[in-house]
């Protein structure tokens, strides 16, 4: 069996990659990594209509080519609510939806979330689509996070790729865990960590969050996105949401302590691709060690002799 490849290619973006099919959730790209991106998706799913997420820039690069079949997306990216909320900056909601502005409404399809959340009411209906049989993936649609309003629910997306045993879950901005995700229970393989847990700092603790949230669904494994970090190798510009951390290696110590032995957290690191061994799921860490120098450069200072 072939391995597959995934990259968090910063903020909310993920990317799988199989023999069968390639598909990305909330691409949002920058500079060298979106002049230089290639188109060789079949699907793209996107989450919610904030420009972290659903970026015309990137979707107009991303939504062509031979293998582009679709992008689904939430109701408020073709449907946005007005007035529209511009707080964060580069935000420019009038300027950026609804997405159809930029891309052939043809490759375009709204989909609704099957599983609802309390927040905004489990008692809501919706039209569907909310599954989708797409050749080797199967799509099942969740309600994210965010809402503007509870009649535009976000989606989350659970990708199972059939022949591979494998599969994703991409949460979107899903902060407040909810009851139905007990029915993913078991049909997770890999959760894509997003902001659920996270606590402000000088905040109430909110670590119980995302307990909750592992609780629920029990995935087999946990990859961390949706921070981004100081290195000058962070794909996401500094400035832009979302949220910096200090340290990553204590972010992701955190969420392992949080979750314990049941989900074992994968730290992956943004703009780095993984290839993951089938059928055992194993990630291979491939690493280089680069010589920056021969000889330490302290040796030329004679002066103390
Ligand atoms: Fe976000």
């Amino acid at each position: 069996m072939n391995p597959i490849y995934l990259k968090w290619t910063g903020c909310g973006g993920f990317e799988v990659r199989t023999d069968a099919i390639n598909f990305a959730f909330d691409p949002y790209l920058f500079g060298e990594n979106l002049t230089s991106a290639s188109p060789d998706f079949d699907y793209i799913f996107i989450s919610h209509e904030h420009f972290d997420h659903c970026h015309p820039g990137t979707l107009r690069r991303l939504c062509r080519g031979d293998r582009f079949k679709k992008i689904f997306v939430s109701p408020g990216c073709c449907d946005p609510d007005r007035p529209v909320d511009e707080k964060y900056r580069d935000a420019a909601f009038d300027r950026d939806l609804p997405i159809t502005k930029y891309l052939d409404p043809e490759l375009v399809q709204v989909v609704f979330p099957r599983h609802l959340s309390h927040v905004g009411g489990e008692s809501r209906s919706f039209p569907g689509p909310f599954e989708l049989d797409l050749g080797p993936i199967h799509v099942d649609i969740i309600e994210s996070g965010e809402n503007q309003r509870p009649d535009l629910p976000n989606c989350g997306y659970l990708v199972t790729v059939r022949d591979l045993d494998i599969s994703f879950l991409h949460t979107g901005d899903l902060t407040e865990p909810y009851r139905s995700l007990e029915k993913l229970r078991g049909k997770v393989t890999c959760l894509i960590h997003m902001k659920m847990g996270l606590t402000e700092w000088g905040g109430d603790d909110r670590t119980d969050k995302l307990l909750q949230c592992i609780d629920a669904i029990e995935p087999e494994f946990l990859i961390p996105i949706h921070y981004r970090t100081d290195r000058a190798s962070d794909p996401i510009p500094h400035g832009t949401w979302p949220p910096d951390v200090t340290d990553a290696g204590a972010f992701i110590e955190w969420i392992r302590e949080a979750v314990g032995h049941r989900t074992r957290v994968l730290p992956f690191t943004a703009g780095v691709e993984y290839e993951v061994e089938l059928p055992s799921k194993r990630v291979l860490w491939k690493w280089n060690w680069h010589n920056t120098w021969t000889e330490p450069s302290w040796r030329d200072d004679r002066s103390n002799e």
